[in-house]
């Protein structure tokens, strides 16, 4: 290792990045910007002169993990002063939380927020000139900045963030306190920056928002997020747009006919239910009935064929009781997600659920939990078993997790497809026929 220091020319940055795909595209966000401050990015921690840790708070266990990181950090800062440590994200945003963070770990260098992360370069200098550690939190949003460099981790497709921030305050959540108010960016600015992306030779786009369907309301002229998905069908050579999170109570006809209608856009949504419980929905803020949402999944089923839905379920909100929960399970067996996202509901600071009585006892919660989680796993492997013997479109990402003699890629509608195939197909589209389904992923080989 003492050897690779002495012959490394330009210094080195690692960035250990949690939670969901925000904080991935504002660590590439860093990434950009230091690789153009001449840094390059480094294998393993330790070999980096400078560590970032994106955080995430949206579950206690998010926090967890990011402590027993820090604590980590100790040794390697002992064997090198001269290392740098940031952290940065969510968690930084809680009140008090980069000073709590400062006081328990006293060798972390710069902290600072999701609003000033453009600003990160300068904290950067700052703190290899002064010989104390950086803060720097903001409680407000500094609007949108374009034109911060990023450094993608794919080649082949590319989150795209088309707003910021959350309106919703569903009673569990923290995101809007941490991300701020929605704020939108220009459709002139998204369309440039996918136009460019293609013109890179990327196939495919996720459009990003905590809820895209209350995209432009706050623009003037306002436009609305069924338009920019059209505007962003016509640009050329561009394959593949999905798009998250869609909020049940926004989702409206106008979006599922651009879907329907559009050639890019996929046959996929992600429709986060929370729960099947009309009364636990009213106490998440949530805003709309399980009737409400098994009516929109029937009108999503019926405009597009084969459409894949997914969803975000939270089992042990305070007062769910038995009849709450099975009324979960039934709209879980009613639905057939393909996949959903499973959560044990975390208690956090500062939101209204918190502050509810009757929390639910931990064992009950995973009790739930894994009744839960069977029914949605016979869901998924009942739905990928109907891809068997077809032929599908793949784009192809690179060499496969599990065995490199394979390739993977994802199907339109979401799904993972290890296969045998060409090498030189990594980055294009191909045929695929699927001659296994697993409950997770699909087995297939290239035709
Ligand atoms: N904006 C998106 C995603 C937000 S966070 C949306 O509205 O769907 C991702 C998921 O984390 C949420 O959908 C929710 O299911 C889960 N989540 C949020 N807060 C939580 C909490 N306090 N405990 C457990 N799960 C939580
Ligand atoms: Fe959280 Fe609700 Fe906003 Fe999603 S819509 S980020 S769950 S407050
Ligand atoms: Fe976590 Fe922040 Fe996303 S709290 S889930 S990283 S918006």
């Amino acid at each position: 290792m003492k050897e690779l220091q002495i012959k490394k020319k330009n210094k080195q940055f690692f960035i250990e990045t949690w939670g969901c795909q925000m904080n991935e595209e504002d660590s590439e966000k860093l990434s950009g910007m230091l690789k153009k401050q001449g840094y390059t990015k480094a294998l393993v921690r330790e070999y980096a002169d400078l560590i970032i840790f994106n955080t995430c708070c949206v579950r206690e266990n998010a926090e967890l993990k990011v402590y027993g990181n820090l604590g980590a950090l100790k040794k390697l800062k002992e064997k090198n002063p001269e290392l740098i440590i940031a952290v940065c994200g969510c968690m930084m945003q809680q009140k008090d939380m980069a000073e709590a963070i400062i006081k328990r770990f006293p060798f972390v260098d710069i902290l600072f927020g999701t609003h000033n992360a453009y600003k990160f370069p300068e904290y950067l200098n700052r703190v290899k000139q002064e010989a104390k550690s950086v803060i720097e939190v903001q409680d407000k949003e500094d609007g949108i900045v374009e034109g911060v460099p990023i450094d993608r981790e794919s080649d082949v497709k590319a989150f795209v963030t088309i707003m910021y921030g959350c309106n919703n305050f569903c009673t569990y959540c923290i995101v809007p306190y941490v991300r701020g108010r929605e704020r939108s960016r220009k459709p002139e600015d998204i369309e440039k920056e996918i136009e460019d992306l293609v013109s890179k030779g990327y196939k495919e786009i996720t459009l990003l928002g905590q809820n895209v369907n209350s995209y432009g309301k706050d623009l003037e002229p306002k436009v609305t997020f069924a338009e920019l998905l059209r505007r962003i069908n016509k640009i050329e050579n561009l394959e593949r747009v999905r798009f998250m999170t869609s909020h049940p109570k926004d989702l409206t006809d106008d979006v599922i006919e651009a879907i329907s209608e559009c050639d890019k856009l996929c046959e996929y949504i992600h429709l986060p239910v929370q729960s099947g419980s009309t009364n636990l929905l009213k106490k998440m803020n949530r805003n709309y009935t399980k009737e409400q949402y098994l009516d929109l999944i029937y009108k999503i089923k019926k405009a597009i064929p084969d459409v894949a839905i997914s969803t975000d379920i939270i089992v042990g909100f305070p007062g769910e009781t038995e009849e709450d929960f099975e009324e979960t399970l039934s709209l879980a067996k009613e639905v057939q997600y393909d996949s959903a996202f499973t959560f044990i509901y975390s208690r956090r600071k500062g939101t209204p659920a918190d502050e509810m009585e009757d929390q639910i006892d931990d064992t009950v919660k995973h009790d739930r939990f894994n009744r839960l989680v069977e029914v949605i796993n016979a869901s998924s492997a009942q739905k990928n078993k109907e891809y068997e013997g077809k032929i599908i479109d793949v784009l192809v990402e690179g060499l496969s997790k599990n065995d490199e003699a394979k390739l993977m890629g994802r199907s339109r509608t979401g799904k993972l497809v290890n296969f045998t195939g060409d090498k030189g197909s990594i980055g294009k589209l191909v045929n695929v026929k699927i001659t296994k389904a697993n409950s997770f992923s699909l087995v297939g080989e290239q035709i």
